[in-house]
């Protein structure tokens, strides 16, 4: 990788969206960079750079402030506040960040922000730097929130059916729940439709996403912006081996179980344990959780469960004891090293876009339990369009019961549709490492932006 200043041919800046699932693909796309000789500084909050566990990485770091640097937010309602406090502070210390930088050997000339925070492509403006915003969830949900931006989606819907170009038909509930659920968590929206508030002024958009997988909404938007897609941002290890010395992947606020996952799943047959995870920020309804757990539990299957610390009080009582032979449950997992095991036949999941495209890229069948944002968009994806999974029914109070979970699981793990959907997994992963391999699409992509880079 990357690590002579003297050698490099650019300097980009990286600022990712503050938490884990944001994070994540930031970082490996800037592996991706530093191996084709492009120096790269990650740029996070005070708050965050205290958690993450960054011991051997290669990537420099430098901080700005959210204006919460003892601790974010949590209150949902409170997230509009929080977003109006760090355009005020974030723009000021990104721009105290830059005159630092400006007066250093080797100053920044590019910006790869994440679009949540488009403030950071203005103040980038201001000092002459190109930028590159980088969009961390799908393209067809992108496709979406900017035809809300536009006006052209017009909200509260009043169709039974959206259609939108390059997308198949949807229904409301397909959508991002921001949509559908108007109101919900105030500030989100506006925060995802203002992505595109100043996207003419970037000179790239990028998106963490595979161009065969979504070929016909990232061809429509191409028309109308420098649109590429660079994904799926998964460590080389795992996929095309390309990137010597690639050890450490992902920046973890969380610190994962990673021995006792990897011993419990190495002593298990190929393709017998349900891997369970929620990602990073979603909160079950302790009845939902009840249920789930039932449901696992009826399945007979093995099962290996990331339950974070702040969750475990929803469990059924005893339910870890009682049911210690066949799972396994932890607050955190190596969550990559899980999905490339050959024991893992199937992910329940609430489709993150990083899980998914995770998933994916593993040949991983999925069972989807989407909860918010949009999760649901990739579930209807992952069950209608990719076909690699099924979406378990929820009943009138939008819960998932232990039965309906318990027949998905069986499916997936047992039945005739899980075998159509293991041929598809099969598929997918194949066309996920063709994409970062040499020639790829993805490859090529990253290959053309650094040219571009450094000859601008
Ligand atoms: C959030 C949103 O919830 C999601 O909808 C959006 O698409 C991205 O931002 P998050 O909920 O954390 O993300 O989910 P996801 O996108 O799946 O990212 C979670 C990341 O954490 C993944 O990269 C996954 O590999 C990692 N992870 C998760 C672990 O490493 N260990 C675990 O135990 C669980």
């Amino acid at each position: 990788m990357a690590k002579e200043t003297s050698a490099c041919k650019a300097h980009c800046l990286i600022l990712p969206y503050p938490t884990q699932g944001h994070i994540n693909p930031m970082v490996e796309f800037s592996k991706r960079l530093e191996h084709r000789g492009v120096k790269v500084t990650l740029v996070t909050t005070n708050f965050v750079y205290k958690d993450i566990q960054k011991e051997g990485s290669s990537i420099a770091i430098e901080t700005i402030s959210d204006g919460y640097d003892q601790g974010r937010i949590s209150r949902a309602d409170n997230f509009h506040v929080y977003l109006e406090r760090f355009l005020q502070v974030g723009s000021r210390t990104l721009t105290e960040l830059l005159e630092k930088l400006s007066r250093s050997d080797f100053p920044p000339n590019c910006i790869v922000y994440d679009p949540f925070l488009p403030w950071a492509l203005d103040v980038a403006k201001k000092f002459g730097l190109l930028g590159a915003a980088l969009f961390t969830q799908s393209w067809a949900v992108d496709v979406i929130y900017y035809h809300v931006h536009k006006g052209e989606l017009k909200l509260p819907l009043t169709e039974s059916e959206v259609l939108l170009p390059g997308l198949p038909p949807l229904e409301p509930q397909d959508l991002p729940s921001f949509l559908y659920i108007l109101g919900s968590y105030p500030g989100s929206l506006e925060m995802l439709t203002g992505q595109f508030s100043n996207i003419e002024k970037a000179d790239w958009v990028l998106c963490n996403t595979i161009y065969e997988l979504e070929q016909e909404a990232v061809d429509w938007m191409s028309k109308i912006m420098p649109l590429r897609t660079v994904g799926p941002t998964i460590p080389s290890m795992f996929l095309d081996k390309r990137l010597e010395d690639d050890k450490d992947y992902g920046f973890s606020v969380f610190k994962p179980n990673t021995d006792a996952c990897l011993k419990w799943l190495n002593d298990r047959p190929k393709g017998s344990v349900v891997y369970v995870s929620f990602g990073s920020l979603v909160a079950l309804e302790a009845e939902e959780m009840q249920e789930l757990a039932w449901g696992l539990r009826m399945s007979n299957s093995y099962f290996l469960w990331v339950v974070r610390a702040t969750e475990e009080a929803k469990l059924p009582k005893n339910f870890v004891e009682e049911t210690s032979e066949k799972g396994l449950m932890v607050h955190w997992c190596p969550q990559l090293e899980v999905l490339a095991h050959e024991a893992v036949g199937c992910f329940v999941t609430h489709c993150g876009w990083n899980s998914t495209l995770e998933a994916l890229s593993f040949g991983v069948p999925m069972l989807a339990m989407p909860q918010w944002t949009d999760q649901s968009t990739n579930a209807k994806f992952i069950m209608d369009i990719w076909k690699m999974g099924l979406k378990v029914p929820v009943d009138e109070k939008g819960i998932v019961r232990r039965e309906a979970a318990e027949h998905c699981i069986r499916e997936i793990m047992e039945g005739e549709r899980g075998k159509e959907i293991k041929k598809n997994a099969f598929k997918w992963k194949k066309l996920a490492k063709e994409a970062v391999d040499k020639g790829g699409s993805s490859d090529k992509n990253i290959e053309e932006f650094v040219a571009e880079l450094v000859r601008s």
